[in-house]
């Protein structure tokens, strides 16, 4: 039987790399390294410097390859997004076919936490589905951005007993701002809700050597976090940030 192993590796920070991912890193032979262009060349480096860093016998082979682009000018998300998956899948299957021996183990290390926004879960068991190739496959948890993010800003992810709803820009709306977190937003969706009497905790390039943070009351902190935003970005060419919305309770403990 093939095996591959979802490790994951931390939002940036190698030292977030567990002593369970280090003992997986060490069982395979093979690392599959899904390459997105030269914009993510940083995060292809970041996870060659972790093999390098934590793997006792450097006997081991990096295979790297294209990631097919989502089609991002179909009228409906969702099905510009089923049909990346499907070529994905496709992708992966051919690595486990043609790179993978009986009895082998391969690795793809996966940013964050593998379960959270994160297709290659969902890619494996379509894999599996099609019946395109027979292996097994095991998950190890990560450091997620979000986990990264309260900790940097040293606050508790939930008020006590409550809710924590964790979406995407695309999806943020009024109803959420008790105490959502924001992934994935390219557009700086919180802009739209600078009236509301919320606090942001905003955080950029977390765990990384170049990490910003900023905290504050939406109201006071929106345009600085836009502006370091942009600038961030077009200094390094790509950006990855998360940020806590939080309703302000006046008198009331979080
Ligand atoms: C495709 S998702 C992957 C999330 C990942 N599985 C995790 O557990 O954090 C990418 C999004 O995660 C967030 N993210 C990941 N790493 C980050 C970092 N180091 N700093 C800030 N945000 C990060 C950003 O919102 C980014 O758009």
């Amino acid at each position: 039987m093939k095996t591959l192993l979802l490790i994951g590796m931390g939002a940036g920070n190698p030292e977030h790399f567990t002593v369970q991912a280090i003992h997986a890193l060490n069982r395979a032979t093979v690392f599959f390294v899904l390459d997105k262009g030269s914009i993510t060349q940083d995060l292809v480096r970041l996870r060659l410097e972790i093999c390098q860093r934590y793997i006792r016998e450097p006997a081991y082979r990096v295979v790297q390859v294209s990631d097919p682009k989502r089609d991002s000018t179909t009228p409906r998300y969702t099905d510009g997004v089923e049909q990346w998956h499907a070529q994905r899948a496709e992708v992966v299957a051919r690595l486990i076919e043609h790179e993978l021996q009986d009895g082998e183990c391969g690795a793809f290390l996966l940013w964050g936490e593998p379960a959270l926004y994160d297709s290659t879960l969902r890619m494996l068991d379509r894999v599996r589905d099609q019946g395109l190739t027979g292996f097994d496959y095991e998950v190890i948890p990560g450091i997620s951005s979000v986990q990264a993010l309260v900790a940097r800003h040293r606050i508790a992810l939930n008020g006590i007993g409550q809710p924590i709803r964790i979406t995407t820009g695309r999806q943020l709306s009024a109803a959420d701002l008790d105490n959502v977190v924001v992934m994935l937003d390219a557009h700086c969706a919180f802009e739209a809700f600078v009236d509301q009497d919320v606090d942001i905790y905003w955080g950029a390039y977390i765990g990384t050597a170049d990490e910003i943070l900023i905290a504050g009351e939406l109201s006071d902190v929106c345009a600085q976090i836009k502006q370091v935003r942009a600038q961030a970005r077009l200094r390094k060419g790509w950006i990855m940030d998360t940020y806590l919305l939080r309703r302000r309770r006046r008198g009331a403990e979080n």
